[in-house]
């Protein structure tokens, strides 16, 4: 069954992979990342444009964030198959399908654990249980939609005599995918396909229903694991962006989607990723969730195309197939072929912000053009990674956020610099705090604590440079805990400074966000059901 498909018991389309990403739900386990409704809406827009099948939205029981992100994905992204995660309680399942249920094309995706450390340790339960738990909840969610995934978490440390009985179990009960996760990272590639194998033979009607593989980072084969899994014949992958998920993370959608294009003359698979719009899709979900991608990482990483050594650079000058199995044209890293200067005027931005994908008008687009502006005033030629950066940063500001309203710092010879910052509370009041300390930054992040009354904890401060160049736009990265809750913002500009302020800004509005929703959930009754997440 191709997620394309309108009927779910279609047959597959044989070669085509369909990538089903879950950077909106496993990738958000990550420790520290916590994406907001209209973050959580914007990536999954951008997931369109990349071509994925199905995005896994959320956890909609885990909290009343994630359930409204959920429910917005659902009625506002057209496309993929949305898919809810739901443990297999009905209150659970009831959420799943509340806030999918708008969704073009809706699915739940229930699990629960087959291996016995699972069942005896997490769970204290036995097995008899846990096939009754899974034949129930398969039923209550087909009773809502024909779209229903089921996965035996930490499937691979299973019995798998056990487990296939309760794959069969979930099948009769009307799943229509079934995900085999490699929860814990503990497979080989061999074990991994060896599994798969002994499935379709122990359960038949697995090629009745669309199957899937789920494979976590920890010992670095979720990539290999994954590809296994296909060649044992899988035709979902469930991965996420940069590789982001719990522990040591997913798959990795950028890397699975290019081993299958790259390679497929080696096992003739296809999937519906526009691999352009690669790159772009990575710098967003890093910028949003304050997860740098390591420079050297396959695909995204920053010198993934560099070559340092002159015998490299000497034979990619003179045939760059010498030492590139790809073009980086093709993951979408050739964006900086639009550059404005600081003549261009308003069409010209709008027209190259289309070009890039972002629809801008209005209010949003003179805001844009000021900006642009300000950086085309400093900045000899503005390109298209310059561009990116400025709208996705204009994108940050949110009426219900601290602002950056001024920002000054004086540095007398010999003398602490000393910051002055004004801030524009979510009230609309302005607040103007100052410090000194050691160094610009230090002064002014102390300079916000005094401007807003609340201390927070730096976690981790990162700038980087968005383009080359001496005048390159600058962009920082803050990650902080403010009342027990960890959350990132970033910032860009030309001035580093007023860059770590509004990131500052923006990481203390999420993190206070995040904390104010951790208080709503204990209160709640619900908070009573126990929050352990996959
Ligand atoms: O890793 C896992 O087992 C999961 C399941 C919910 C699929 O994330
Ligand atoms: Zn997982």
């Amino acid at each position: 069954m191709g997620p394309n498909s309108t009927d779910v018991n279609a047959p597959p389309d044989a070669d085509r992979v369909n990538i089903f990403d879950t950077t909106l739900r496993d990738g958000e386990q990550s420790p520290g990342i916590s994406l907001n409704a209209a973050e959580k809406v914007e990536i999954a827009q951008q997931l369109v444009r990349l071509g994925v099948d199905v995005i896994e939205a959320g956890f909609p029981i885990a909290s009343p964030g994630d359930f409204e992100a959920v429910q917005a994905i659902a009625r506002t992204v057209e496309g993929p198959v949305i898919c809810g995660l739901a443990r297999t309680h009905k209150a659970d399942i009831d959420a799943a399908w509340g806030a999918v249920k708008d969704a073009e094309r809706p699915r739940i995706h229930t699990f629960i654990s087959t291996s016995d450390i699972h069942i005896e340790h997490q769970m204290q339960t036995d097995r008899e249980d846990v096939k009754g738990q899974a034949k129930a909840a398969v039923t209550m969610a087909r009773a809502y939609c024909d779209n229903v995934e089921f996965s035996p978490m930490d499937a691979t440390r299973s019995d798998f005599e056990y487990t296939a009985e309760v794959l069969q179990i979930a099948i009769d009960a009307g799943a229509t995918v079934i995900n085999v996760p490699d929860t814990v990272g503990y497979a080989t590639p061999e074990e991994y396909a060896a599994m798969w194998r002994r499935f379709y033979e122990l359960v038949p009607d697995l090629l009745k229903v669309e199957t899937s593989v789920h494979c976590h980072d920890d010992l670095g084969l979720a990539v290999a694991n994954s590809y296994a899994g296909v060649m044992a014949g899988c035709r979902q992958v469930e991965c996420a962006i940069n590789g982001l998920g719990e522990r040591a993370g997913n798959c990795s959608l950028e890397e699975i989607a290019m081993l299958i294009r790259v390679r497929e003359d080696a096992h003739g698979f296809t999937t519906g990723i526009n691999s352009r719009e690669i790159a772009r899709t990575s710098r967003l979900v890093s910028r949003l969730t304050g997860y740098p991608v390591q420079p050297n990482k396959a695909i995204v990483g920053r010198n993934a195309f560099a070559h340092e050594s002159g015998i490299h650079q000497d034979g990619v000058l003179k045939e760059r197939t010498t030492f590139e199995i790809m073009d980086a044209r093709e993951v979408g890293f050739e964006s900086n072929s639009i550059v404005l200067g600081k003549h261009s005027g308003r069409h010209a931005l709008k027209d190259a912000l289309e070009q890039l994908g972002y629809k801008v008008d209005g209010n949003a687009l003179n805001s844009a053009f000021k900006t642009f502006k300000e950086v085309a005033d400093r900045k000899k030629q503005v390109t298209a990674l310059d561009l990116e950066a400025i709208v996705s940063d204009e994108m940050r500001d949110r009426a219900d956020a601290h602002e950056l309203a001024s920002f000054e710092v004086t540095a007398a010879t010999g003398k602490e610099p000393l910051a002055r910052i004004g801030v524009s509370l979510p009230s609309g009041e302005e607040v103007v705090g100052e410090s000194s300390g050691d160094g610009p930054i230090d002064a002014i992040f102390r300079a916000i604590q005094a401007a807003v009354g609340i201390e927070s904890e730096m976690v981790k401060y990162t700038v980087e440079a968005v383009t080359g160049g001496e005048d390159a736009l600058g962009e920082v990265t803050v990650q902080l805990r403010t009342n027990g809750a960890l959350a990132s913002g970033s910032g860009v500009a030309t001035d580093i400074i007023e860059a770590s302020a509004r990131a500052y800004l923006r990481a203390l509005s999420n993190s206070l966000e995040g904390a104010a929703t951790r208080e709503a959930e204990a209160a709640t009754a619900e908070a009573a059901i126990e929050r352990t997440g996959p």
